[in-house]
């Protein structure tokens, strides 16, 4: 049988180029849920049953079902997941032209793996902030279609090439946007005097290139995503790290039956670059958000908030190294888990990810209700593995967290592999959990 979600997982990701593209993807999936946007500037109003989210700075989402029971007794499911991804940012006043062809300065977001990002058509994605009418504006932009390439050398230049190369992030890593030709014959975006990204991007969203006052703009893949394998086993996309945490998580939360606990989605921008922003897991977003839907629903008193977050669990999604056939050495085989086995369970003696011995049995106990595998993943021993919103998270709010994530080839490529049954798993797993709700464990 082929893998139920992995086309809407495709969808979401070529929808969702960038965090900002992603919280809006994320938004248009709960209005279809009938969910209430909310604005923390705005007083709230928060019926019994409802379902809301709230943005922050465009790029952070906060989604909530209220729960049958008053918070205090009943606390709060959490799901939570990093929007961004590592990568390319435009320098949006700096072209660099030589003998007709034009490049674009970049710097390099979060631990991208830069030789993947070569040689592959690259479309440009982001926010713009805008003078209109006297007034500022904000507008998301997606170009959709390849407009740049960053060129390897050739061989020829280079026999050494195939040991290793570095590319300099001033210097090789330049997308190349324009190749105009000695006699100018592809003019590129009108309005000569601004800079090439700037007359680009303003032509795109319909405005002069000059009433462009800042930008946040990313180089991405422009290569739709795709499920492939003889048997649609695999998936081949861009940013799977972690916007299959973030689809999953939604997916689950649409799906879940309204419960006696608060059910709570939280997508932060970021997390690739330490979380520490005010949109990011080391920020007041999801403890200001939680608060207040205390405050607003739960009449027991000034208590109430600590009591709710005390009765509460979290699962923090992100992706794990899968098991590399070809890098097995690399691995601690008993913890390293392979594709399409299942959603893994994360740990670290250091607490580089935020799951404890009682977090790790009751997503367990999830997956088992939900009949699907689970997998442990471990960094080798000698090895320090990354890090997640799990353990920031977890630190702010004083909630019991779990981190787990389906596993993943090449993380941080400008394209990953997974596979395709995972999504399935988790998105179940993840049901499971919102179903349940936190699980008092005696004696913690
Ligand atoms: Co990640």
């Amino acid at each position: 049988m082929p893998a139920l979600n992995a086309k809407s997982l495709c969808d979401f990701i070529d929808a969702s180029p960038t965090a900002y593209h992603a919280v809006d993807s994320a938004a248009a999936m709960l209005d279809a849920g009938g969910a209430v946007r909310l604005d923390e500037r705005d007083a709230w109003t928060l019926e019994p049953g409802g379902i809301y989210f709230v943005v922050r700075d465009a790029a952070s989402l906060v989604a909530f079902r209220l729960g049958h029971d008053a918070p205090s007794e009943s606390g709060f499911a959490l799901a939570g997941a990093h929007a961004d991804a590592p990568g390319l940012r435009a320098r949006l006043e700096k072209s660099v032209a030589a003998r007709g062809l034009e490049r674009v300065a970049v710097e390099v977001y979060g631990g991208p793996i830069h030789s993947t990002w070569l040689d592959r058509p690259l479309s440009l994605a982001g926010r713009v902030v805008v003078m209109a009418n006297g007034r500022l504006e904000q507008r998301l932009v997606n170009f959709g279609r390849p407009v740049a390439v960053i060129p390897n050398l050739a061989i020829h230049f280079n026999r050494e090439m195939n040991k290793g190369i570095e590319y300099p992030m001033n210097g090789a890593l330049l997308p190349l946007v324009s190749a105009a030709g000695p006699a100018g014959t592809a003019a590129g975006p009108a309005a000569a005097g601004a800079s090439w990204l700037l007359r680009a991007v303003g032509s795109e969203i319909g405005v002069e290139a000059d009433a462009i006052l800042s930008a946040e703009l990313a180089f991405v893949d422009a290569t739709p995503s795709l499920v492939f394998g003889y048997d649609s086993e695999l998936l081949s996309a861009p940013r799977i790290d972690n916007l299959e945490g973030c689809h999953a998580i939604l997916s689950a939360f649409a799906a879940a039956p309204a419960r006696g606990h608060g059910q709570v989605v939280v997508l932060f921008d970021n997390e690739e670059v330490g979380s520490g922003t005010p949109r990011g897991a080391d920020s007041s977003f999801l403890r200001d958000i939680v608060q207040r839907i205390v405050a607003l629903t739960d009449g027991s008193g000034p208590e109430a908030l600590h009591r709710a977050l005390a009765r509460s669990f979290s699962v923090s999604v992100d992706g794990a190294q899968g098991w590399h056939p070809s890098w097995a050495d690399k691995f601690d085989e008993d913890y390293a888990p392979v594709l399409n086995g299942g959603p893994a369970i994360k740990a670290n003696a250091n607490v580089r990810y935020a799951t404890d011995a009682v977090g790790e049995a009751m997503f367990k106990g999830f997956c088992l209700s939900a009949g699907v595998p689970c997998q442990r993943f471990r960094m080798r021993a000698d090895l320090a593995p990354g890090t997640t919103i799990g353990p920031i998270s977890a630190a702010l709010l004083g909630v019991r967290t779990v981190d787990v994530g389906v596993p993943m080839l090449a993380m941080h490529s400008a394209r990953e592999t997974a596979g395709a049954y995972d999504h399935d798993y988790l998105i179940a797993a993840l049901k499971a959990f919102y179903g349940a709700g936190p699980q008092p464990v005696p004696g913690t």
